[in-house]
């Protein structure tokens, strides 16, 4: 089914007219309520637009209309901006910039309408759903917590092209449109305010109220004038190219240029605050319909969708969320353990924390302290929150006060005896619904589940290093795992803020079972003579977010080694750890920690880490020295695509979309990419086995250094290659 110039509309798309409802609370105003049947938020999809369009061409001929509302059907429950999946199911740049046109002319129809336009906001209002805001002649908004407000459309590869970029500007200054176009960020209701994005703000009961009055113009509600600002800033070409000129520094900066999206919106919030309503329109228009349609928007709105259904892991068949931990426990309070106890703290779950050694839990507390008084400090928690979030920890040395917990976490050492002889002592104390948690990197969960009473209730909940800001969470389905324990804990993450992935019980589970070989590789490399600058440097071009010698400096030498012995004793040669990398492990040198690894690190913050000069020492060869960027950069990442491979084969995750996830969250994989097997699926799976064949017949560098088992194409690469299909169809 189509229509709006060739946009899908989605299958359950209702009757025409069933989507915009309007209200006439009283004579000479108008409510016009967002309420689609076939969404719990309304999304500006084409059903939506269409009956907008009706509905406006309605109010235009109204003379007796004073006032018109835009509201969302519950006062947090505005709208969620444009279609994604529409978006993402498009091809054609021409019907993208039809359908952005059409959507300018119904927006500019809604500037000009006679009566004042007010938009009552509240819930998210990102995107789309703001843009409509802004051609409201008023935007009043729910100062509830929900509220989060802005234009994050480049973090989905677009521009905000429905007037963001011009309306924006003109109504909150270039610099700070720059600034949260840019960021993509999204903006609580009263830093919205402070901005300038949002007019007013008031309690969610009174919003429709309070947008009312302010439509019927009995209560006042001025926009904040920009001042002499908008004189000397805004329509000054000199300062706003000023302003655009560093923006598009930092861009760079961050991205390498990998992202084109930010760079548009630089150039078109820059002419934005000067530009005629339609001059703009038609500029935004014609520069979105490339984004939109090309590689990078559809891996990142890849991205997106998967996010989405890794929510979906948190709720169990029957589409019920289970009940939200109250009590948890977590033992072990090192690095892990520590972050993993605050974390739950934050989120109001009563935790406590249980070790051998009282210095280790003062330690955790005394952290745990520090990170709320920063986040009270940055308003992420207000005063209340931050003191529930300081008494929702305690700390004991004895886990048989654990008796309470829903859930015990563990994060002891990575010893297979200790850490049943620690869930052993908890499941004597708590009860046998109690779900039994650990945060294992390499051990199997079925092992440690041995021996213990109801192993359905153990399952692995492993957290990537630092514990508050990297976003995956692998969710370890052990072989007597049972459902519920696995929607528990993702459920458990997302509360969190995490992405849960649901993993199989393999070596290395999925991300570091990816990163093996990559990691791996980067060795042998540096081993047969390529400069360890250039190899972290062609790994930060592909858009990684470190290269992978100072990724292993972060992560420890030992470790690394160890992780490597484990991988290969479970996959045999493939995973062979290359030979000479022992000599670089010392108990001096074992990365970050010891302020020496590959890199020499200051105790300095702001001092930025050095290679260390005696590297060379290191290194059995000139060979690799020789191979081009290209080559460099192919056996690195093949590395990971084949294994990527494999473990789709075994079905260690459920699906392509997955593995891409957890690669991008976990393994900070290039977004832009969309994943390791979107990535693939770039070039081919034909391609893709060509390279691998042509890496593993060769008699090169791995070959010499043992290492070219890893290159032999998986099974399912050859099947689809055989196909001509790719990971995603
Ligand atoms: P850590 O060495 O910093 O902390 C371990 C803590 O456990 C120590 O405070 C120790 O006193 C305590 N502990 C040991 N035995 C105990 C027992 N019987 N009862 C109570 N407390 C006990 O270790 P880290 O790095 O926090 O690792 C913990 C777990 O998390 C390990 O299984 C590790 O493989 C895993 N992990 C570690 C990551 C990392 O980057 N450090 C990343 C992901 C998982």
């Amino acid at each position: 089914m189509s229509d709006l110039s060739g946009m899908p509309l989605p299958d359950d798309a209702p009757e025409a007219g069933a989507c915009v409802r309007v209200e006439r609370p009283e004579d000479g105003l108008a409510v016009v309520v967002l309420d689609p049947p076939h969404r719990s938020l309304a999304v500006l999809d084409a059903p939506l637009i269409r009956d907008l369009e009706e509905v406006v061409a309605q109010l235009e001929q109204d003379a007796s209309l004073k006032g018109v509302v835009i509201a969302g059907r519950e006062p947090d429950q505005f709208a969620a901006g444009a279609d994604i999946d529409a978006i993402d199911a498009v091809d054609d740049p021409a019907v993208i910039e039809q359908v952005i046109l059409r959507v300018h002319d119904l927006f500019r129809r809604i500037e000009s309408l006679r009566p004042r336009t007010v938009a009552a906001v509240g819930g998210p209002v990102p995107g789309g759903a703001y843009e409509l805001s802004l051609a409201c002649d008023r935007i009043v908004a729910s100062d509830s917590p929900k509220t989060r407000i802005g234009l994050p459309e480049t973090l989905l590869g677009i521009i905000p092209g429905w007037g963001g970029c011009h309306r924006l500007p003109k109504r909150a200054g270039v610099p700070f449109a720059m600034e949260a176009i840019l960021a993509g960020k999204l903006y609580p209701a009263k830093k919205a305010l402070k901005s300038g994005m949002v007019d007013r703000v008031t309690r969610p009961e009174y919003l429709r109220r309070v947008a009312c009055d302010v439509a019927m113009g009995r209560m006042k509600c001025e926009r904040r004038a920009r001042g002499w600002r908008g004189w000397l800033v805004d329509r000054n070409p000199l300062a706003t190219w000023v302003v655009s000129s560093m923006a598009r520094k930092q861009v760079m900066a961050k991205t390498r240029g990998n992202y084109p999206a930010p760079l548009v919106a630089v150039g078109l919030v820059q002419a934005g605050a000067r530009a005629s309503v339609r001059a703009a329109g038609i500029r935004e228009a014609r520069a979105i319909a490339p984004l939109a349609t090309g590689s990078i928007c559809k891996s990142l709105v890849s991205i997106f969708q998967g996010s989405e259904a890794a929510k979906r892991l948190g709720k169990g068949s029957n589409g019920e969320a289970p009940s939200p931990m109250a009590r948890a426990g977590v033992v072990g309070g090192g690095v892990m353990g520590a972050g993993i106890a605050s974390s739950l703290a934050e989120k109001g779950v009563a935790v406590r924390l249980a070790d051998l050694v009282p210095e280790q839990l003062q330690t955790a507390l005394i952290s745990h302290r520090k990170d709320v008084e920063k986040k009270r400090k940055r308003k992420r928690l207000d005063a209340a929150g931050g003191t529930a979030a300081l008494d929702c920890l305690d700390v004991t040395t004895d886990v048989a006060t654990l008796s309470q917990a829903g859930i015990v976490v563990e994060a002891v050492a990575e010893v297979l005896a200790v850490k049943r002889k620690v869930f052993s002592a908890v499941a004597d104390a708590v009860s046998d619904e109690c779900l039994l948690a650990t945060n294992t990197s390499s051990l199997s969960v079925t092992a440690i589940a041995e021996g213990l009473p109801h192993p359905e209730r153990v399952v692995g909940m492993h957290f990537f290093n630092p514990v508050k800001v990297m976003p995956l969470v692998e969710v370890i389905r052990g072989e007597k795992t049972s459902d519920a324990a696995v929607t528990a804990v993702a459920a458990l993450a997302l509360r969190l803020g995490k992405t849960p992935v649901v993993v199989r019980d393999v070596a290395g589970f999925l991300v570091n079972r990816l990163l093996g070989p990559y990691l791996d590789e980067a060795q042998r490399l540096f081993i047969a003579g390529a400069d360890p600058a250039r190899l972290d440097r062609l790994m930060l071009d592909f858009g990684m977010p470190m290269g992978p010698l100072a990724l292993l400096d972060e992560v420890g030498l030992d470790i690394a080694t160890h992780a490597g012995e484990s991988l290969h004793e479970a996959y045999g040669e493939r995973m062979q750890p290359a030979p000479g990398v022992e000599r670089l492990v010392m108990p001096e040198r074992l990365g970050k920690k010891t302020g020496r690894g590959f890199y020499r690190h200051s105790e300095n913050r702001g001092e930025k880490p050095v290679l260390c000069d005696d590297l060379g020492s290191f290194q059995t060869s000139r060979e690799a020295a020789s191979l081009s960027d290209d080559q460099l950069v192919e056996r690195m990442v093949l590395s990971m695509v084949n294994e990527a491979a494999r473990c789709l084969e075994e079905e260690v995750v459920a699906d392509a979309q997955m593995l891409d996830l957890a690669t991008v969250f976990g393994a900070g994989f290039a977004p832009f990419h969309g994943g390791v097997l979107r990535y693939a699926d770039s070039l081919g799976t034909g391609e893709v086995v060509r390279r691998l064949e042509a890496l593993a017949a060769a008699p090169g560098i791995a070959d010499r250094l043992g290492g070219s088992a890893k290159f032999t194409p998986a099974q399912l690469l050859q099947d689809l290659a055989g196909k001509g299909a790719g990971f995603h169809g």
